[in-house]
């Protein structure tokens, strides 16, 4: 950590936002961290008064660590404050410009966004009886349906659980049985590079058993029969066909602010996912003013955030916060190099795009694939660029400022987690200076610091990154095991454990150095070493499984995997392959191991225990330290001889 420290002093550059960008920025003085230091909650409830409220609050927070009720009393509606407070001002506004893989593109303007959400609503809450409280599972593409979805469940008080499109049958099925959801809504499928993702026949398989609660799946035909064929069941029931007799209009159920808005799966250090939870009051009030201050939304704005919707990113950034605000958001079906590299500058252009927020790994990605792609492409409509999901190193930040900015746009990267509900951490660059690889500055009304081990505040240097007083967006829990939620994030400080080190610098600038736990964050997207250690274990002839990060050039860390075969299974030649597809199907092909490694034996201490701290070091290519405490310490070169073979 000290070395990281030293070499960081080294390093640090500083940008500003330019005087055009600051003259009409929307945050012009320090006001926002002056009043939340003064009086955090009170500056809170101010936020919560820019939503529309059926019944008002009474309380601000009641918090009995580690739980928290923000703005009880209080009743509102998430489809509400998303699309009919637009109505009377910006109907015809557009909503949504999506665009295809395909090319097709479909403008929605906030009336026809409110007209479909509530015919979906009516569909949900008439044909099927979906109540308030009731689970939704939506296993979809990036199809403006699927933001239909969110909206639709949220009016009629059911609680979404996005399931992204890349999990497997399995994940699905877990997913769907964690949360006991009664429906499914789908598509038939979408498109990916190209190619057809079937998804309706991966609901089919995940329901194959008949042993979960699903009554109903509500299919999007999204593409043609004939290129996306699909089996009939009984469960099946046409979106396309309800969608022309439905009403135009539900009336939006009156939930509380601590009734549950949605459940969003996230890995962790166990093999079973959490199932997130969020609220609706304080999770809006922080999507609506995050989205606001740290984009500098305006009302002529296009804004366009690639995240997937089955990320929170894309929940809080695609849909809740933009849409708040009453903001033009574009969604794009596909994938960034389909057909050619340049869909993403071709995407901005196109449609005008103003504020671009992306993620490391696509960045790195663009990096490689060279300046000729974006060359061809006026960007001129960029003013400001933002950065989440993993820690950007310099290099990146620097050839995203210079070249897809023009060195014209502020950058902000944003920290923060599924559990946050929304960003913690970054700069606001009409009010501070950027210094790349640094998110910077806790928002207003965030408060963050760096702990030892011990949970004593380090001021400047290395540590645990905390959030040290409850917010608005935090979590509320985890679905269905209140135990966990103790354990994993409250237990090892009083205030809320991240699982993440940082770093804080001369001037209180935070530098997120990632995960401390056995969390990988593999192309911004987080999976646990326990969850594919598990799929591993489950193929037959394998005995035993460690899981560990490589550092990957594009992606941040690619999963190696350290796998003991049971003593008389035959190995073939195919063996390492069929394992990674194993994997995949097992958990989806974002849990695929880039390496995987046969060993006799595993680093182990004299109790048993592997000794991951070594396969780190051997996988990340540094010293293993001392292996005198190992039971069998000749395992740890013959390992890195095979490891040093394939890399
Ligand atoms: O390790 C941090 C990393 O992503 C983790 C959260 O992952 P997830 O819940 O999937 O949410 C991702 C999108 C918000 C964090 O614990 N992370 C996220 N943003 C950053 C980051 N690491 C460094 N810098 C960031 N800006």
């Amino acid at each position: 950590m000290l070395d990281t420290i030293e070499s960081l002093a080294k390093e640090e550059k500083s940008f500003t936002a330019s005087n055009t960008f600051k003259r009409k920025a929307n945050s012009q003085t320090q006001s926002l961290y002056s009043s939340a230091k003064t009086d955090r909650l009170s500056f809170w409830d101010n936020q919560a008064q820019n939503l529309e409220w059926f019944s008002p609050y009474t309380s601000i927070l009641e918090w009995n660590r580690p739980f928290a009720k923000w703005f009880s009393g209080g009743t509102l509606n998430a489809s509400v404050n998303c699309l009919d407070i637009h109505l009377k001002t910006k109907a015809q506004k557009k909503a949504i410009i999506w665009e295809g893989e395909n090319g097709d593109i479909k403008e929605l303007s906030y009336q026809e966004v409110f007209e479909e959400v509530n015919k979906l609503a009516d569909i949900l809450k008439n044909k099927f009886n979906v109540k308030k409280g009731d689970r939704v599972t939506l296993y979809m593409p990036m199809i403006p349906e699927l933001l239909y979805a969110l909206l639709a469940c949220s009016r009629i008080g059911a609680i979404h659980s996005v399931v992204f499109g890349g999990f497997s049958a399995q994940s699905l099925k877990d997913r769907i049985l964690d949360s006991q959801s009664k429906m499914v809504i789908t598509a038939n499928g979408g498109s990916r590079r190209g190619k057809v993702l079937n998804l309706k026949n991966i609901v089919d398989e995940a329901l194959s058993k008949n042993d979960t609660p699903v009554e109903n799946v509500l299919i999007v035909n999204h593409l043609p029969e004939d290129t996306c064929p699909t089996q009939k069941k009984e469960y099946d029931q046409s979106y396309n066909e309800l969608r022309k007799s439905a009403a135009n209009y539900v009336e939006p159920e009156h939930m509380e602010s601590e009734d549950i808005l949605f459940i969003l799966y996230t890995s962790g250090t166990t093999g079973k996912p959490k199932g997130i939870v969020h609220t609706t009051g304080g999770y809006l009030t922080h999507a609506k003013y995050s989205t606001k201050t740290v984009f500098d939304l305006k009302d002529d704005d296009i804004y366009w955030c690639t995240a997937d919707i089955g990320w929170i990113t894309g929940h809080t950034y695609m849909v809740y916060g933009p849409m708040a605000n009453g903001a033009t958001v574009v969604m794009y079906e596909g994938a960034p190099d389909y057909p050619e590299k340049n869909r993403f500058w071709e995407i901005i252009e196109k449609h005008n795009v103003s504020i671009l927020y992306t993620a490391p790994t696509a960045i790195r990605a663009f990096m490689k694939w060279g300046l000729t792609h974006i060359e061809k492409h006026n960007l001129s409509s960029l003013r400001l660029l933002g950065s989440v999901g993993e820690p950007i190193n310099p290099e990146a930040w620097e050839w995203y400022y210079n070249h897809i900015g023009s060195k014209q746009c502020p950058i902000v990267d944003t920290w923060w987690q599924t559990e946050t509900g929304g960003i913690m951490i970054s700069n606001i660059p009409s009010l501070n200076d950027m210094k790349p690889g640094f998110a910077g500055l806790p928002l207003p009304g965030i408060e963050a610091k760096i702990l030892d081990k011990d949970g004593g505040e380090v001021s400047k240097g290395g540590g645990l990154l905390s959030l040290t007083e409850p917010w608005p967006s935090m979590l509320r829990g985890i679905w269905g095991d209140n135990k966990r939620y103790k354990e994993v994030y409250w237990d090892k400080f009083n205030t809320y454990f991240a699982g993440d080190g940082a770093i804080k610098d001369k001037d209180d600038y935070i530098k997120v150095l990632g995960r401390v736990d056995d969390v990988l964050n593999v192309a911004g997207h987080r999976i646990g070493t326990m969850e594919v250690e598990s799929a591993l274990v489950e193929f037959e002839g394998v005995a035993e499984a460690a899981v560990v990060g490589m550092p990957d050039e594009i992606k941040g860390q690619a999963i190696v995997s350290f796998v003991i075969l049971e003593e008389n299974f035959k190995q073939d030649d195919d063996l390492e392959n069929k394992l990674k597809q194993f994997v995949s199907k097992q958990i989806g092909a974002i849990a695929k191991p880039k390496q995987i490694i046969f060993t006799p034996d595993l680093p182990k201490t004299r109790s048993g225990k592997i000794m991951r701290r070594i396969l780190k070091n051997i996988a990340a290519n540094e010293d293993t330290g001392g292996t005198s405490t190992l039971a069998n310490p000749a395992i740890v070169k013959s390992i890195k001889e095979q490891f040093n073979k394939l890399s």
